[in-house]
């Protein structure tokens, strides 16, 4: 194999390359941050942080919902990066099913495949999506997409399928309750879980503001 510190390198270029015109909120700062906090949680955790890293930086590398629902984009592109560069076939297998399965889609999918390096990234994934950044990618994608902010009267859905979460065009706030409150009690470490908790309370505390200003006060 080649060495680990070039072969990280090339996937950061590839990864820079490939994002280059992404939405603010899956951007190769995404991935950046992801990245940063997967290898702090893989500090506490009995695990490979070389996976870790290369499956933090190739998560969102075709995201499904910018390719028209198309989930094989992303690890068929994330093989054949790895292939290219001559990585073992049982580390590109399990990059592979890391980048499947990290996912949230609606909360209600069951897991096809577990590892401890899996659970770092979802962790530092879901990080990603609460507290002050979570806030600030939701209504991105919601602005990019051309949400309303809240709508009083369209309640939010729980309890999703796969199929009617992706077709969701609810409003940002909504986003909160179908998602990104329910991040802090799934969280896979007990680090993810420690650092979940401080961007839990972020999200509660401006929500409450959001519809107290919402009301005219
Ligand atoms: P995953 O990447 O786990 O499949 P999502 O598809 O929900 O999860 O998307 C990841 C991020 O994109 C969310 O954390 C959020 O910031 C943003 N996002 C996705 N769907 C919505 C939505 N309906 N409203 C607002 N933001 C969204
Ligand atoms: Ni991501």
């Amino acid at each position: 194999m080649v060495n680990q510190n070039d072969i990280i390198a090339k996937t950061v270029e590839y990864v820079r390359s490939e994002l280059a015109n992404a939405e603010g909120g899956h951007d190769w700062w995404h991935i950046h941050r992801v990245r940063v906090n997967a290898l702090k949680i893989a500090q506490e955790e009995d695990c490979n942080p070389f996976i870790v890293e290369l499956a933090a930086l190739l998560h969102d590398i075709a995201d499904s919902k910018f390719h028209s629902g198309n989930e094989d984009i992303g690890p068929t592109k994330a093989r054949d990066f790895l292939e290219a560069n001559d990585l073992p076939e049982d580390v590109i297998q399990h990059i592979v099913q890391i980048i499947r399965n990290v996912s949230f889609k609606g909360g209600h999918v069951t897991q096809s495949f577990e590892s401890i390096e899996l659970a770092v990234v979802q962790d530092a994934d879901r990080l990603d999506a609460i507290g002050a950044i979570g806030v600030a990618r939701a209504f991105n994608y919601g602005g990019h997409k051309g949400r309303l902010l809240y709508h009083p009267d369209i309640k939010p859905v729980l309890n999703m399928d796969k199929e009617t979460y992706k077709r969701s065009t609810a409003p940002t706030i909504n986003h909160f309750y179908e998602k990104l409150l329910l991040l802090k009690d799934r969280m896979n470490t007990e680090t993810g879980r420690r650092l979940a908790e401080e961007r839990h309370r972020f999200m509660e505390h401006f929500l409450e503001q959001f519809y107290t200003e919402w009301n005219g006060i």
